[in-house]
């Protein structure tokens, strides 16, 4: 095994946290949560997210380290533009998530302590946006990555 290795490892790991965690989200935790009402499925949420959102952080950081870091030994000049696009994809994708944690997120854990469910649903609502955009970004990136697409 050389760094090279590890540092593709920790992107993948990353990754597949990341995006693994968001559709299980959307598409598993979010239907079945929708049979509860506000005051169970709001505290819900901000249980799950408090328990995912710091695993995304980690993503966040080591994604764009380990990213540019191989950009940076192969040279940007002599990458596949296919890198480009992922970098571009990615910084966006980071970009959203910290409009979310910054944003709505804190608007959903305010309005749960204060058992606004009203509040809190638009919070959520909003999180539920973003999240689904970071989904079809996060698929398309794979592709990009992976399919030998000629982007
Ligand atoms: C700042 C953002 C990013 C940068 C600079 C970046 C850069 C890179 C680079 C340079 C590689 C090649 C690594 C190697 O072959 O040693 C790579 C691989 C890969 N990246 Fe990213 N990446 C970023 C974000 C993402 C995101 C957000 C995803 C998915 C949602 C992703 C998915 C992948 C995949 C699947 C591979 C493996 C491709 C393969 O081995 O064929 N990347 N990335």
């Amino acid at each position: 095994m050389t760094l090279r290795h590890l540092v593709l490892f920790l992107h993948l790991a990353s990754v597949i946290v990341w995006v693994g965690g968001m559709v299980f989200a959307y598409l598993c935790l979010r239907p079945a949560a929708a049979a509860l009402p506000p005051s169970q499925r709001l505290p819900l949420w901000v249980g799950v997210f408090e328990r995912f959102f710091p695993m995304v952080w980690g993503a966040v950081v080591l994604i764009p380290v380990t990213g540019i870091g191989r950009l940076i030994e192969v040279g940007f000049g002599n990458a596949p533009r296919a890198w480009h696009v992922m970098m571009l994809t990615g910084l966006v994708m980071i970009a959203v998530f910290l409009s979310l944690w910054f944003g709505p997120w804190r608007r959903l854990r305010a309005a749960v302590a204060r058992e606004e469910w009203a509040a809190g649903a638009v919070a959520l609502n909003q999180i539920r946006q973003r999240v689904g955009f970071n989904i079809v970004l996060g698929a398309a990136t794979v592709a990009i990555a992976t399919l030998g697409l000629g982007v």
